[in-house]
């Protein structure tokens, strides 16, 4: 017999969040499943699937890196010489995580997850209106940089406007600080600018 976990409820996600999480990301994550349920009405997708999303999204955030490698490499057969960037780890483990201690089968729940932080090619718009709540969201994120974003959602293709925007300044911040660009998110930034053509 398979052994399924039961989901957890908002409220139980919420109880094992404050234990995972330190104060200011668990604000963060209660601002990002706002945000997320916001964007989810624009894109008429299902507003309490993008909030459990956007609320359990960095529920790995806060496990060592020890822990999180262990889960990549015994659980979802990562290449242990793969893990480059420490960062990213907690996308891909989330969703280990959120499947496994929050009992979350919802696939697409699941793939936003693990592809809210450097993204992926052909995101669905429910991956995308999750990477960006965790970029706009009213709690932590900067309030210039949400404004602007918001003013270039409702243009045409203002979706992945807003994407591209994103991914500009992460590749103009990596390049600044002299740090390497993974080949995804360059793939993923070309992507964006043909559809915005
Ligand atoms: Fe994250
Ligand atoms: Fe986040």
């Amino acid at each position: 017999m398979v052994y399924t976990l039961a989901m957890k409820t908002v409220y139980e996600v919420k109880n094992w969040l404050k234990e995972h999480l330190n104060n200011e990301r668990y604000i963060h994550s209660l601002g990002c499943a706002d945000s997320a349920k916001k964007l989810a009405k624009m894109y008429n997708l299902d507003e309490e699937k993008a909030y459990l999303a956007g609320l359990v999204h960095d529920c790995a955030k806060c496990y060592s890196n020890e822990q999180l490698e262990n889960i990549l490499v015994n659980n979802m057969s990562f290449e242990k010489n793969a893990l480059i960037n420490p960062k990213t780890y907690h996308s891909p483990a989330g969703a280990y995580v959120a499947k496994h201690e929050l009992g979350i089968n919802d696939e697409e729940i699941l793939s936003a997850i693990h592809h809210h932080t450097i993204g992926k090619l052909n995101m669905t718009t429910f991956e995308k209106i999750i990477f960006l709540a965790d970029k706009i969201e009213a709690e932590t994120r900067d309030k210039i940089w949400r404004e602007k974003i918001l003013s270039i959602l409702p243009q045409e293709n203002g979706l992945d406007k807003s994407l591209l925007e994103c991914y500009s300044y992460t590749i103009k911040s990596l390049i600044d600080r002299k740090l390497k660009i993974c080949l995804d998110t360059i793939n993923i930034y070309n992507e964006l600018l043909s559809k915005i053509e």
